[in-house]
Order: C-alpha cells, then sequence, then structure tokens
C-alpha cells in the first residue's frame, strides 16, 4: 500500500490511472475511501490520487491540538512534491475544500485547476464556533457511533441508498477521536479566505448538492460567482456528499473541467 513521508508524518494515499495528476481531498471526519467512485470514473483521463490527511484513515495519528487547513494544505504540497509532479487539479470537498483554498494561497503554482465541494471560503461564524465545541462535547459524551447517527442524517439526502449510508457510517466509525477534536478546532479557528476568490486564475468548478442543508446550493452559486469564469454544476438529488451519493455526476462534471468542454451557467 502506497505511503508518502511527508512533513515528518506518513501519509496514505490510493492512486489510478495515468496522465496529469488530479488530487482530490477529503471532508470530516471522513477519508480517502469518499473518492472511490471518482477513482475508477476518471482514471481514463487522468492520475488520480487521493490521500488520508494527516491523523486520518491510514495515515499516521496526530498529536497536534488542533490541525490547521494551512498543516494540512502543507502536506497535500508535499504529497505532490513526493509524487513527482509540477502541479495537480485539485478537487477539495467541504473541509477538504479549506485544504485546496489554504493550497492555493501557500503554493498556487502548484494548482493548475480547482474544484470546490459543497464548501465556502468564508470562515465560520461565531455560532459555527460555537456549533464545534458542542459537537467536540457530543463526540466524546456518546461516541463516534452517536456522531454517525447524527451525521447521516444531516449530511445525506432526503432518499440515501444503503449503500451509500453503509459507507458513510463506516468513514465516521473508522476515524479517529483525537483527529476528530483536532480537525474540528482547526475548522473553528481557519481563516476567512473569500478575498482570495477574485484572484483564482485557474479554471474552477463548483458543484453543490441540490438537498445540501448544511452548505446550500446559494452559498455554492455566490462561491461560483465571485471566482472569474468558474463553471457550477448543482447535483439534483444529493445533499453534502455528491461524491458518493451522485458519483456519475460529479465525474462528469470533472471530466467536462479536465477537458474543457460544455460550461454550465446558473447565476
Ligand atoms: C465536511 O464535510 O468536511 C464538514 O462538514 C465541513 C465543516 O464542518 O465545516
Amino acid at each position: 500500500m502506497p505511503f508518502a513521508r511527508v512533513n515528518g508524518t506518513m501519509l496514505f494515499y490510493k492512486e489510478a490511472g495515468e496522465g496529469p495528476l488530479a488530487v482530490l481531498i477529503h471532508g470530516f471526519p471522513l477519508d480517502h475511501s469518499v473518492w472511490l467512485d471518482q477513482l475508477d470514473g476518471l482514471a481514463h483521463v487522468r492520475r488520480c490520487v487521493t490521500l488520508d490527511l494527516r491523523g486520518f484513515g491510514k495515515s499516521d495519528p496526530t498529536t497536534h491540538r488542533s490541525l490547521t487547513m494551512e498543516m494540512l494544505a502543507d502536506d497535500v504540497a508535499g504529497l505532490i512534491d513526493a509524487l513527482g509532479a509540477h502541479g495537480a487539479d485539485v478537487v477539495g470537498l467541504s473541509m477538504g475544500g479549506y485544504v485546496a483554498l489554504a493550497l492555493w494561497e501557500l503554493r498556487p503554482t502548484l494548482v493548475r485547476s480547482l474544484t470546490f465541494v459543497d464548501t465556502r471560503a468564508a470562515a465560520d461564524t461565531p455560532d459555527g464556533r460555537a456549533g464545534r465545541d458542542a459537537m467536540i462535547d457530543r463526540l466524546l459524551d456518546r461516541g463516534r457511533i452517536g456522531l454517525a447517527d447524527e451525521m447521516v442524517q444531516a449530511l445525506l439526502g432526503p432518499a440515501p441508498s444503503i449503500q451509500v449510508q453503509a459507507r458513510l457510517r463506516s468513514m465516521i466509525e473508522g476515524t479517529r477521536y483525537e483527529t476528530m477534536v483536532a480537525a474540528l478546532l482547526g475548522m473553528k479557528d481557519r481563516a476567512d479566505r473569500s478575498a482570495l476568490l477574485p484572484r483564482i486564475d485557474v479554471p474552477a468548478l463548483v458543484i453543490g448538492g441540490e438537498e445540501d442543508t448544511l452548505i446550500p446550493p446559494e452559498v455554492m452559486k455566490a462561491m461560483a460567482r465571485a471566482i472569474p469564469g468558474a463553471r457550477t454544476t448543482i447535483v439534483p438529488g444529493a445533499g453534502h456528499l455528491p461524491p458518493i451519493e451522485r458519483p456519475d455526476a460529479v465525474n462528469e462534471a470533472l471530466i467536462e473541467l479536465f477537458e474543457g468542454r460544455k460550461v454550465v451557467w446558473w447565476r
């Protein structure tokens, strides 16, 4: 199984396909396997790599109090370097989108295109920050199973298949407690990167789940409007996790971006 030593930690990654590199960054509290359908569906157009971020999945455990978006972005940059690539199409889901935007700020020359899936550029609001602390309390009180119960309801669209529910539960229940706490603190304190959006000068794609209640389509459309020339795809029937809920729609939008085909405007 492939691992790369990056910034003093071992990162697990999985790869499929050949050609220009695409790096797919998972959300919270997930792991690389949220992108398995994209590895299958995009391997004919890209060398697709999905990693377990520091502390997640099969990557080394972490003892950091907080996993900052900058630290996670620096790890992704280190992985791209370790893979011998000069740049990558970067795709981030939710927390992975926060990391992708931090990577764009940190090492823009590494980024060939940017795809943001159900994410945002703004920092947490005061209510959002309090919600992070409350989630940490619930996690430590009720455990991962309690969190999975809550998140399967909150993250998925109205009629999730049993396979999608099972995949999500496996990811949540497989994530270490200390990683969840550190990632929640990292997201709580993340910077507002809204001012970066108008300066993005690589091809960009914004994907939102039509039924996402956590980061609704309006937020994604506003994000797309702020990025010059960004494409937008709103995925019907999907909640917060289109890569597992509607992988076909996500793959099609990514292929269109990678091949420079057909633009769908939702402005
Ligand atoms: C995620 O899916 O990564 C999280 O919902 C992001 C967040 O909590 O802000």
